[in-house]
């Protein structure tokens, strides 16, 4: 019974709270003569700090046409906002900068949904050796990390020298499907000089030989230097596909909608979601290096650490992950 009455009270109060806020947003709006996306669009700047609060109040709104705006076709964007602009009695020639203002946003919050689900299917196409383009694709991937250094045969010890598990990558895509293939050859190609010297070093391995014993027997110095010559020691290719994964989770968690606000003008591409996998991977390396594991068996750990890490400076609305790549700069505050 007591339980039964917390609840009362519990729904009671949730729908005072919304009555309230109903009440205010009304007083708001004869006050300024503003509606809620007015106010929102006047009072922040463009990019992740306007577009999440325009798609908070779009998803909360009880009308229809606002709740399912964050969830139109790319293409019925347009006329959308001229349901909108009409609904909320907004006149387009008086007031210009709302709908152009209100456009940028549904088109970055479309955006980011449709980029999700080209991502998804890419990560649920699984890579087949019969297919020539997924085949031309991983050749692709040697010829990029192996300048000069002709692939023997198709199946063989070699892929472990970029960081593949076996003789055959293809069972090592299992878990991300050609997304992650397509992430590794865009971060060979894009970044190549990184690519190349992640890899490089990558390959270093664990020296952790240099104990008390060895001690006495080498010079101080060269015992120094050895303890600085930081070794990474770990596969490549593999720890490119849990980065993959890494950037999957935090595509489909919403957690990166601050970046690719930030970054993405319009809407979002995979090209985007690509930059921000060659940052996440360089990023890993550095972050590697100064958690100095002992060895691989450490990755889980280290893993984890990252990605809170970057969880919380995702939790900053003014964040891009990478700066030089925030093409926002440019845009003009409407
Ligand atoms: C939506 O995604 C498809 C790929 O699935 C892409 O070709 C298209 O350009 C995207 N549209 C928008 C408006 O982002
Ligand atoms: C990276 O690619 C560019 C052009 O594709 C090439 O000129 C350059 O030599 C490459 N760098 C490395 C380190 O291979
Ligand atoms: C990446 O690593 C984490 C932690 O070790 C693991 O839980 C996850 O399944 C891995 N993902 C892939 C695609 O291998």
């Amino acid at each position: 019974m007591k339980h039964f009455m917390r609840m009362v009270v519990q729904v009671w109060f949730y729908f005072y709270c919304v009555c309230v806020w109903r009440f205010l947003k009304f007083i708001l709006r004869k006050l300024t003569g503003r509606c809620e996306l007015q106010r929102i669009c006047y009072n922040n700047k463009p990019g992740a700090g306007r577009s999440l609060k325009i798609e908070t109040s779009l998803k909360a709104s009880k009308n229809k046409l606002l709740q399912t705006a964050v969830t139109v076709h790319p293409d019925a964007i347009e006329k959308t906002i001229e349901d909108i602009m009409a609904l909320k009695n907004v006149n387009v020639d008086t007031n210009p900068q709302l709908s152009v203002s209100l456009q940028a946003c549904l088109l970055q919050i479309v955006g980011y949904r449709n980029l999700t689900l080209e991502v998804e299917r890419l990560r649920r196409e699984a890579y087949d050796a019969d297919n020539n383009q997924h085949e031309e694709m991983l050749h692709q991937l040697w010829k990029l990390l192996k300048p000069g250094v002709p692939l023997e045969a198709r199946i063989s010890k070699q892929w472990c020298e970029i960081g593949f598990q076996g003789d055959d990558p293809k069972t090592d895509f299992r878990g991300m499907g050609l997304l992650g293939l397509c992430n590794l050859v865009y971060f060979a190609e894009k970044e190549n000089a990184s690519a190349l010297q992640i890899l490089s070093d990558s390959l270093q391995p664990k020296s952790r030989d240099v104990g008390k014993d060895d001690f006495s027997k080498t010079s101080k110095l060269e015992w120094e230097m050895k303890k600085f010559d930081k070794s990474i020691g770990y596969s490549f290719a593999i720890v490119g596909i849990n980065i993959t994964d890494l950037a999957y989770n935090l595509l489909i968690s919403g957690a990166l909608k601050t970046h690719l606000y930030n970054v993405a003008p319009e809407s979002p591409t995979l090209h985007h979601f690509q930059q921000t996998f060659c940052f996440l991977m360089q990023e890993f390396h550095k972050f590697w290096i100064e958690e100095d594991p002992l060895d691989i068996m450490e990755f889980n750990r280290v893993r984890t650490k990252f990605y809170k890490r970057i969880l919380k400076q995702l939790q900053n609305t003014d964040m891009a992950l990478c700066p030089h790549f925030a093409a926002s700069e440019g845009l003009v505050n409407l």
